[in-house]
């Protein structure tokens, strides 16, 4: 959460930071700033709301030309989303200006500290803090890296710190400790920033910072160092994607982008990783053979999405390998005391790769030494750095806040991992596998069929758009696409949905059926699912008390149709694999609904994309 863009350089850094926040602003955007340094004084605009508001602020009163700046875009913790409470946040004597991303959990205490000295703090930020308390170091004559370095080894929580100095007006200096920040090196500039989508229109080449390291640039330099002032080791990486998967290209929301480039995700993400003769490749899996035959037990920890992404896996990854598998939300798997020892295979999920409830997860999973790989869609993130192994999704930068792309894409990254553990344990032979991956590779193809007769979705989205609540049902794989398809409409439409196992129904939520209410129902695959009939049961239950019944079912599923006031049809795929095709039309209703009541879909009220805070 919270965007935050450096830049030293010879372009208008004014232009090239709001040019970056604007890339970033998925991150947070209850309120924009941003500080230049010119003429020895620092010069600051900021505005509560979106960035929109601070670019008018800045064509009415634009701020000094320069070549260095800093700016932010925010998602509030600490105080509202006030003009006052907006970043940059300057101390008391005008020397730095500071932004930040993260939570400071000492500031009461170092706040008091400051009363004492006679600072009295004008927001109620606990980033201000910082900005007074490297105020005071500079002040004592320290060198603006120095002074940082100083000043974090004073704060707990989890922060990136980005500060400038009146008084050296070609210095960038950038901190982080379980927090994002990358560094981009340019051609006689240079930048800092959260993500590298701030500055890939000016370079793709980045370098990855580890944990408590302060980098300070200028135009010409980058160095690096530990918070002990050591000379730090750094992994400079190439961004393989452009400046065009950051942008729109033609759409109206990047969610609309996202959710029609899935056929290309789910593609990519396939891409390289078996032979023609349908073995699985994945030598990115830096765990031996040896030591996945002896996983006597698989944990997967995500959050969200990422979470129900989870909950299929365990369907595939038991089915297949017959190790029994739990999914446990991040935030709640270190409190509760977790069995977790060196033969547990512990399976995180994160497209950010920078969740703070699945990090702190992963470390506490680690310290009961167990093996810990990633399924992740951001190259150089925090998780997979500090995992043993990592499977990339190549869903391309997810800049739409509810996540569609990477859904789909940590789905096929969840049956890789599951079919590759079955070829290396023996639990399903060669032939076996290689059908499941033909039926994987026919996915794309099959959402792009779907993708193109979406109508009947956006039908059902008019008509609905006034419901003020809608239920989603679904058995084995298709409960958590009810649930995925009840967080959408959640996150977009804010109105109330709410997933259920279609079993559970009458367990006490059939209480909540009545007349007209909408109600979607993922049928599993006829004929081949036991299930099925139940569901039908199921469905004939909600009619019999006034629902009107949305049936997604496969095409020809003849028993489903009677029981439906609108049927959606899905292609024909394997029932593990029914999720990667059910929850597209889900996506798009949640999409269209969303839009018709004139909601940002991008940027849903009160969310970010990435969640750094526990
Ligand atoms: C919902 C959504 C969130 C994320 C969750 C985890 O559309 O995007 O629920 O899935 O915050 O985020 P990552 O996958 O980045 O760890």
């Amino acid at each position: 959460m919270c965007g935050i863009v450096g830049y030293a350089g010879p372009k208008s850094a004014v232009d090239v930071v709001v040019d970056g926040l604007r890339r970033l602003e998925y991150r947070g955007y209850d309120s924009a700033g941003v500080c230049v340094v010119a003429d020895g004084h620092l010069s600051v605009a900021k505005r509560a709301g979106k960035l929109a508001n601070l670019e008018k602020e800045l064509a009415e009163h634009p701020l000094p030309v320069s070549g260095l700046a800093i700016g932010h875009t925010r998602w509030a913790t600490h105080g509202g989303p006030t003009d006052t409470n907006a970043h940059p946040h300057l101390s008391a004597n005008g020397r730095v200006a500071v932004v930040h991303n993260g939570i400071i959990e000492n500031f009461a205490q170092l706040r008091s500290e400051l009363a004492e000295v006679g600072i009295t703090p004008v927001s109620q930020t606990d980033t201000e803090i910082a900005a007074q308390l490297l105020g005071l170091e500079v002040e004592k004559g320290a060198g603006l890296s120095e002074a940082l370095r100083a000043v974090c080894n004073r704060l707990e929580g989890a922060f990136t710190l980005v500060a400038v100095d009146a008084e050296q007006p070609d210095t960038v200096a950038a901190a982080r400790r379980n927090s994002p920040l990358v560094v981009g090196v340019g051609d006689g500039e240079n930048f800092v920033a959260s993500d590298v989508a701030a500055f890939i229109e000016h370079t793709r080449e980045a370098i990855e910072l580890g944990q408590d390291q302060v980098v300070t640039i200028t135009p010409s330099t980058v160095t690096v160092q530990t918070f002990a002032g050591e000379p730090a080791t750094v992994r400079p990486y190439h961004v393989d994607w452009d400046l065009s998967a950051a942008e729109k290209g033609g759409f109206d929301w990047f969610m609309r982008k996202e959710i029609y480039e899935q056929p290309k995700a789910v593609a990519d993400t396939l891409l390289g990783r078996h032979d023609a003769s349908g073995a699985l490749r994945l030598d990115e899996i830096r765990i031996s053979q040896a030591e996945l035959r002896a996983v006597d037990k698989i944990i997967v920890i995500a959050c969200g999405t990422s979470f129900y992404a989870g909950l299929v896996a365990k369907y595939a990854i038991e089915h297949w390998t017959r190790v029994p598998c739990e999914v446990e939300l991040a935030s709640e798997f270190r409190y509760r005391d977790p069995i977790v020892g060196p033969t547990t295979l512990v399976v995180t999920i994160s497209q950010s790769g920078e969740t703070a409830d699945t990090l702190m997860a992963i470390r506490h999973a680690r310290e009961q030494k167990a093996k810990v790989l990633a399924i992740c869609n951001t190259n150089g993130s925090t998780i997979p750095r500090e995992s043993d192994a990592v499977i990339y999704t190549h869903a391309g930068p997810e800049i739409g806040v509810a996540s569609t792309k990477g859904f789909l894409t940590q789905l096929v990254a969840c049956y890789l991992l599951g079919l590759y553990l079955a070829q290396v344990r023996g639990t399903k032979f060669g032939d076996e596998i290689a059908v499941l991956i033909e039926e994987l590779d026919k996915i794309p193809a099959a959402i792009e069929g779907q993708l193109g007769d979406m109508a009947g979705v956006l039908q059902l989205a008019a008509d609905f758009a006034e419901a003020p609540s809608v239920l989603f049902l679904g058995r084995h794989v298709g409960y958590p696409v009810a649930l995925e398809g009840a967080l959408k409409l959640k996150e977009l439409a804010y109105i109330h949905a709410e997933g259920f196992a279609a079993g559970e129904l009458k367990h006490g939520p059939i209480a909540l059926i009545e007349n007209e209410l909408p109600v979607f129902v993922v049928m599993p695959p006829q004929g081949r699912d036991m299930l099925h009939d139940k569901v039908i049961s199921n469905i004939q239950e909600i009619r019999a008390r006034g629902a009107r019944t949305i049936v997604l079912a496969e095409e020809g599923d003849a028993d489903a149709g009677p029981y439906a006031d609108v049927m959606i049809t899905l292609p024909k795929v394997p029932t593990l694999l029914q999720p990667l095709v059910a929850i597209v039309p889900l996506q798009i209703f949640a999409c269209e609904l969303a839009t018709r009541k004139g909601h940002d879909v991008d940027q849903p009220r009160n969310l970010a994309k990435s969640v750094t805070v526990e």
